[in-house]
Order: structure tokens, then C-alpha cells, then sequence
């Protein structure tokens, strides 16, 4: 048997020609199958996709009103009408400027309990029959959602107490005060990521080389959950040239 090398690596000159290259995807991937189940990420990475996105739904009419979303993760604490969740941030970037309807989106809720509320998203993943595209960003540390590095990682969702690494790169959203940003968060568990049909990793900039590079050519570890994409027979790795930088031979 022969495993095709996995995940495949695409390298565009800027993060704004690969927002529209994976918007065009999506785009085409939304009309070919209208009840398309989405798996959306948070950060600054995807904020060019989401645009690109909105700008291309207008542009050639696309219908949301059949597609499903789950976001990857909320923080816990924060409700989701307040500046700093990803609720809002999703609202502002995408929901909002298309025909989303507002029962398909699924989001955790950081103010609910957060056990009932990780079984619920689970079962609701479950009910949707899982995830057909999963967008997802990578952190400074090689997580993926809010799966942080670790002994071990979670398969299902769960809570997670935040590393400062991932605290600080979160600032943006709470006015760029650390302190602010919560300790613990809800993320999808890495069963639901790894058996998302496509995952499509999107990454920009040199912060982000050197874990892409171990993602690629390191060994699986807990300790970069990222790595776990060299499982998943349909993932593509998505990067501006500055995130290939440490990559010898991509393109
Ligand atoms: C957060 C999110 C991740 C995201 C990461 C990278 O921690 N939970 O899903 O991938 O940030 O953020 P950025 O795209 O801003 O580098």
C-alpha cells in the first residue's frame, strides 16, 4: 500500500492570493453541495478568507441558507454578544454578511456549564454527520482550535486551560491587555478536526515557519497537535511564502 505524503503543501506569494484561491474553493465547494458543514476558525489568519468570502457570496449569489457551521472554539467566560468572543468576531467577520441561518451556526458557549456544553457541541457535530471542510489557523505553538501542546491531547471537546504564549497572541481581542484574555477556553477535541472530510490549515508569515516546518517534516507529537494532519488522508497546508520560509523543495 502507498501513503500519499500528507499534509499537501501549497505556497502563494501573499496571504491575500491564498484567501482568494481557498474562497474560490469553498465557493465552489458551497454550490456543489448546498448543505455544505463548515468548520470555521478564528484569528487574524482567516480574516482575509472571511472577506474574500463575503465578497464572492455577493458577487455570484451564493446561497448560505442550508450550510452548517461549528466554530473551532470560545472562551470561557465570555459571553457571546461581548467584543472579545469569537462569536462576535465571527459575526462581524462572516455571519452577518451572508444568508447564514442563524440556527445552523453552532458555536460553544463560554457562559454555559462548560461539561453539558461539550457534550452538546459534540452531539451536535454528530447529528450533522461530522464536518465537511474544516478551515482551521495554527498557533505560535503548534496548536490547532485551542488544542495546546501537551502529554496528551483530547479527542473530543473539552476545556483547556490556555498557555501564555496563546493568551498573549489573543491580547488583540481583549484591548492588548494579557490579563485580560481568559485562562481557560472550550475547543473541539482532535477527533472531530482529524475527521473533518478536509482540513484546510491556513498559515501566514515567518512566526508561524518553524512549526510548519515541524508539521511537516517532524515527528507526530502531542506536543505540536498540528502534526496530527499527517493522518488525514484529505489536508492541505495553506502558506504565504514567509510561513514556507524553513521549507525546502514546497510550492
Ligand atoms: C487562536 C485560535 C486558533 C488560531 C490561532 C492562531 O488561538 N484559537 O484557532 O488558529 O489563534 O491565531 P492567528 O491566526 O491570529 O495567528
Amino acid at each position: 500500500m502507498n501513503f500519499a505524503r500528507t499534509p499537501r503543501v501549497t505556497v502563494f506569494p501573499d496571504a491575500q492570493t491564498a484567501a482568494r484561491v481557498v474562497a474560490a474553493r469553498l465557493a465552489s465547494a458551497l454550490q456543489d453541495n448546498p448543505q455544505l458543514v463548515l468548520g470555521l476558525a478564528t484569528g487574524r489568519t482567516p480574516i482575509p478568507l472571511y472577506a474574500e468570502l463575503v465578497r464572492v457570496s455577493a458577487a455570484r449569489g451564493l446561497d448560505w441558507s442550508r450550510v452548517t457551521t461549528f466554530n473551532l472554539d470560545e472562551f470561557v467566560g465570555v459571553p457571546p454578544e461581548s467584543p472579545g468572543s469569537y462569536r462576535r468576531f465571527m459575526e462581524e467577520r462572516l455571519f452577518r454578511h451572508v444568508n447564514l441561518d442563524p440556527h445552523r451556526i453552532n458555536f460553544l458557549n463560554g457562559t454555559a456549564d462548560p461539561d453539558d456544553e461539550c457534550r452538546r457541541y459534540d452531539r451536535a457535530i454528530a447529528a450533522a454527520g461530522g464536518i465537511d471542510v474544516q478551515i482551521l489557523g495554527i498557533g505560535t505553538n503548534g496548536h490547532i482550535g485551542f488544542n495546546e501542546p501537551g502529554a496528551g491531547l483530547e479527542a473530543r471537546t473539552h476545556r483547556v486551560r490556555l498557555r501564555s504564549e496563546t493568551r498573549r497572541s489573543n491580547a488583540t481581542l481583549f484591548g492588548g491587555e494579557i490579563d485580560k484574555v481568559p485562562s481557560e477556553a472550550l475547543s473541539m477535541g482532535m477527533a472531530a478536526i482529524l475527521q473533518a472530510r478536509t482540513a484546510l490549515l491556513l498559515a501566514h508569515g515567518e512566526t508561524k515557519a518553524s512549526c510548519i516546518e515541524r508539521v511537516v517534516n517532524g515527528p507526530l507529537t502531542t506536543e505540536l497537535p498540528a502534526s496530527f494532519l499527517q493522518l488525514h488522508a484529505d489536508a492541505d497546508l495553506i502558506l504565504d511564502a514567509a510561513a514556507a520560509s524553513r521549507l525546502t523543495g514546497a510550492g
